[in-house]
């Protein structure tokens, strides 16, 4: 199944959201520090809620750490600035997803690291600044998955 690389998250819950989207997809979940909060954090555990004994999730010092893992592999940057509408891409299914922090989206180092094609953007009104990270994961990550017709799934 598809990678989550979360880029120092920030907010607990988030996280939390996602720890468990990931054990209901089968994604597994990778976190670039320094994290905004501990992992033994309530808010996290409660927004996942027993949901960690069935995700994968791992740690890495730094970006380069992280993405090394996946040397041969496709990552998809998630973005506002992106120019790739979402929809357009045909996902396959180990696929590499990378998204920023809440309050500050990936910095212009990271995105660098993709070729315009990789750095893709879900569409909103023109007056929307983002969407709750949560919330742009799960968009993505279905839309992938339904791609390879919910492989796995039920
Ligand atoms: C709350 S947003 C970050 C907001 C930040 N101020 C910015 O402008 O990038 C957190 C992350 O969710 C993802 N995200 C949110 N809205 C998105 C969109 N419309 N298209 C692509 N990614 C989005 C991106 O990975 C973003 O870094």
């Amino acid at each position: 199944m598809f990678d989550i690389i979360l880029y120092q998250p920030e907010i607990p819950p988030n996280t939390g959201n996602i720890i468990r989207l990931s054990a209901n997809t089968g994604c597994r979940l990778h976190l670039v520090k320094p994290l905004g909060f501990s992992l033994d954090d309530k808010q996290l555990q409660r927004a996942g809620l027993d949901y960690h004994e069935y995700a994968t999730v791992k740690t890495y010092e730094n970006f380069e750490e992280c993405l090394g893992q996946f040397s041969g592999r496709r990552a998809f940057a998630l973005t506002t600035k992106g120019s790739t509408k979402y929809s357009e891409v045909a996902f396959r299914r180990d696929d590499v997803f990378v998204f920023g922090p809440e309050t500050r989206g990936l910095p212009v180092e990271v995105l660098a690291q993709f070729d315009e094609n990789r750095r893709i953007r879900l569409p909103m009104l023109p007056t929307s600044r983002s969407l709750n990270l949560s919330n742009a994961v799960a968009v993505v990550v279905f839309e992938a998955w339904r791609q390879i017709g919910f492989e796995g799934g039920v």
